[in-house]
């Protein structure tokens, strides 16, 4: 079910150049049920900025009923986020839209997860729930350069990952894809979140393979009421649009026009 929630900021620190990670408590954590899924916050009460900011959930913590997500400061809204202190309050409206299937991929099966960039977070919950399982992860991840690369030890922990860096600062020097053909297609299943050419490349690269793609889109409401998420999709799909916010963020491969 989706609430509004005033949620008690429980950790705040930043990770990378710009990215910060942010713990939060709440009763909207008991809501979340699938890892991909997103949170829309409000970062103050006054009238500005009156936009809520779409975030995706990084990991959660049922037991400590604590959920993280992680952002990259660069507007207004975001900047204003990261100045949030420990005991601070922030207007939360989640859990929204559909998360990756973690039951797509079998025990004893592997998974590749591709991220690029601030798509990277929603992984983190995904390869934790799909290694709970039984499932081996293989993680290929993007950046710009090696200052705002984020995570590397935690997703390491969970399965072998592998970086690439535009400017070679870490990693491998180039693209996901770059990495993707060097470690081949024996995989049962992809999942992927990032900027829209890199999902095109990731399902192109990884044509007839079973996979998921989680799309960034810039919003408006959030929760399917005012368009401003719309993508078309591909020819011979039962629908000819879909909004990203509410009928994804995650899509099989295939299915969105990219
Ligand atoms: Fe309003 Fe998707 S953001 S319909």
């Amino acid at each position: 079910m989706i609430i509004q929630d005033r949620m008690r900021v429980t950790g705040q620190q930043e990770i990378a150049k710009n990215i910060f990670e942010m713990k939060l408590t709440g009763k909207l954590v008991g809501e979340i049920s699938s890892p991909g899924q997103f949170v829309h916050i409000r970062v103050s009460d006054s009238f500005e900025p009156l936009l809520r900011r779409p975030i995706s959930i990084a990991s959660i913590d049922k037991e400590k009923n604590e959920m993280t997500i992680i952002y990259r400061a660069e507007g207004r809204g975001t900047t204003m986020l990261s100045l949030k202190r420990e005991d601070e309050e922030v207007d939360v409206l989640g859990p929204l839209g559909n998360g990756f299937p973690v039951n797509a991929t079998a025990s004893g099966e592997t998974a590749i997860l591709i991220g690029g960039g601030i798509g990277v977070p929603p992984l983190y919950e995904l390869s934790k729930q799909l290694t709970a399982n039984g499932v081996k992860c293989i993680h290929i991840f993007g950046f710009q350069t090696s200052d705002v690369s984020f995570y590397e030890e935690e997703f390491t922990r969970l399965g072998e990952t592998y970086i690439a860096t535009v400017d070679g600062s870490k990693g491998t020097e180039g693209f996901v894809t770059d990495v993707m053909k060097k470690i081949g297609d024996e995989f049962s299943t992809y999942y992927s979140c990032g900027p829209m050419p890199m999902l095109n490349a990731v399902q192109t690269t990884y044509a007839g393979k079973k996979g998921f793609l989680s799309f960034e889109q810039r919003m408006g409401c959030g929760i399917g009421a005012c368009f401003a998420c719309v993508c078309q999709t591909t020819e011979g799909t039962e629908k000819p649009y879909v909004k990203v916010c509410s009928d994804g963020p995650v899509f099989l491969a295939g299915v969105v026009s990219i």
